[in-house]
């Protein structure tokens, strides 16, 4: 299989299917090393004339220093045979483990961006904007001490949609 690119929108995206349901996996890096999550909070649109994604990313995660350093990264959705997978790449940490090798994944590379050869369908993502959830932001206190009993909150990407590809 080839990546092919594909305008975004002929795209077949339902972002509450997508990365609400499928999940997906946020993966940046270089030459130096790559590191992947996974990720089900995140959503598409339009902003500031752009094609955007925005994903939220809890500061602790390896991965957000990898989007931090490289300030591009890739979303990759993958068929549901690889379930098991997304699930171990969202529990275990590439600090700790090859998780990628041990999922059976291939990093290569699009437009300078990691991504994984098994990938059905992926977006190349450049950061347009960072932030930091705020505590007293919350309208509702209590989704505030469910999602973030320790105050760890989400550092927010927004970011343009440099490409999307499938295949
Ligand atoms: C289904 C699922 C969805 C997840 N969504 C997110 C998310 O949107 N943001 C986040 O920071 N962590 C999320 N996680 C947790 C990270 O994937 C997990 O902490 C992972 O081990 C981090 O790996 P890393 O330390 O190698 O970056 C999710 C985990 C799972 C299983």
């Amino acid at each position: 299989m080839s990546f092919q690119p594909i305008s975004l929108t002929t795209l077949d995206f339902n972002p509450f299917q997508r990365i609400g349901r499928d999940w997906m996996l946020i993966t940046a890096g270089d030459d130096a090393g790559v590191n992947t999550m996974t990720a089900s909070w995140g959503g598409a649109g339009t902003l500031w004339g752009e094609d955007v994604v925005t994903v939220y990313i809890r500061p602790s995660r390896y991965t957000h220093q990898f989007v931090e350093a490289q300030g591009r990264f890739s979303l990759c959705f993958f068929d549901e045979a690889w379930r098991a997978q997304l699930s171990m790449l969202g529990r275990v940490s590439g600090r700790d483990r090859d998780k990628i090798a041990d999922a059976g994944l291939h990093v290569t590379w699009l437009d300078g961006i990691p991504v994984f050869e098994q990938a059905r369908q992926v977006l190349l993502v450049q950061t347009l904007y960072v932030d930091t959830l705020r505590a007293d932001c919350f309208t509702d206190r209590a989704l505030l001490d469910k999602c973030y009993p320790q105050r760890d909150l989400h550092t927010v990407y927004v970011g343009k949609v440099l490409g999307a590809y499938e295949q």
